[in-house]
């Protein structure tokens, strides 16, 4: 039985005074025992520090939105994976669409950003996701297979990694994936990784869908088959939108 994720991914947003939503979500989720969804939120970097103190001893989790491969060194302005442990985080995403795009990141370098990561204690949230082109074209599990072969290293434990497919299409437009869109691909995803990694660790690691979910979608994304959660980016950014997607989780 794997555990539910959501994930809230804040990106370029927020500053001291939005911490207030992590103490917010903190408080309502304060004892950790009490549920089988784990609660991350990734706020800039910046933020991490305060973050983590104020989500420690509650069943909220602090996660970083990217981390460097190499654990220390002369990359100016570029976060480490072991500095992100030690900020308290627990978790840190990869090669999401954006850094993707904007940053030219391929497979190989989201590969060895995830191989960082799990050097230094995280589980990483590593993103895939085709463009509107690609499934206009009807390449999408072409893509799809590619991502998962180039960007997933061997050697996960399963419960350190976690998959979010995130159309690209469907982040921040309002265009949620349909249904019968997201059981494809989580299923491909699903198979794919039982096919390369084994039955056990291919069924522990957790897939999440990302793209525009919201309070409205939530309960019908979270009742396909092979999604255990969300990745969730404007609607995190409250915690009065990001409750009720946690609700529909729960
Ligand atoms: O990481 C989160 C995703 O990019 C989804 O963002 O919920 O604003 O569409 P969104």
């Amino acid at each position: 039985m794997r555990r539910k994720m959501a994930a809230g991914n804040w990106k370029m947003n927020g500053s001291s005074a939005a911490l207030g939503v992590i103490s917010e979500l903190a408080a309502a989720h304060a004892d950790s025992t009490d549920t089988d969804t784990d609660i991350v939120i990734c706020p800039p970097a910046p933020l991490l520090f305060r973050a983590s103190e104020l989500a420690r001893s509650s069943a909220l989790t602090i996660g970083a939105q990217d981390c460097h491969s190499a654990p220390s060194g002369a990359f100016t302005g570029d976060i480490a994976a072991p500095m992100i442990a030690d900020t308290g985080a627990t978790h840190v995403i990869v090669g999401h669409s954006e850094r993707r795009d904007a940053y030219h990141e391929s497979n190989s370098d989201v590969r060895a950003k995830t191989m960082a990561a799990w050097d230094a204690g995280l589980t990483a949230i590593l993103c895939i996701g085709e463009s509107a082109a690609t499934r206009e074209a009807g390449n999408t599990l072409d893509i799809i297979a590619e991502q998962l072969s180039g960007s997933v290293p061997d050697g996960t434990t399963g419960g350190n990694l976690v998959v979010a497919y995130e159309p690209v299409w469907a982040i921040g437009t309002g265009a949620v994936a349909t249904t019968a869109q997201i059981n494809e691909v989580h299923d491909f995803i699903r198979t794919r990784l039982i096919q390369r990694l084994g039955d056990e660790v291919g069924t522990a690691i957790r897939l999440l869908y990302g793209g525009s979910v919201k309070p409205g979608n939530a309960t019908e994304i979270f009742q396909c088959a092979n999604v255990d959660g969300a990745l969730v980016g404007g609607a995190s950014l409250k915690a009065q939108d990001f409750t009720p997607i946690i609700h529909a989780l729960i």
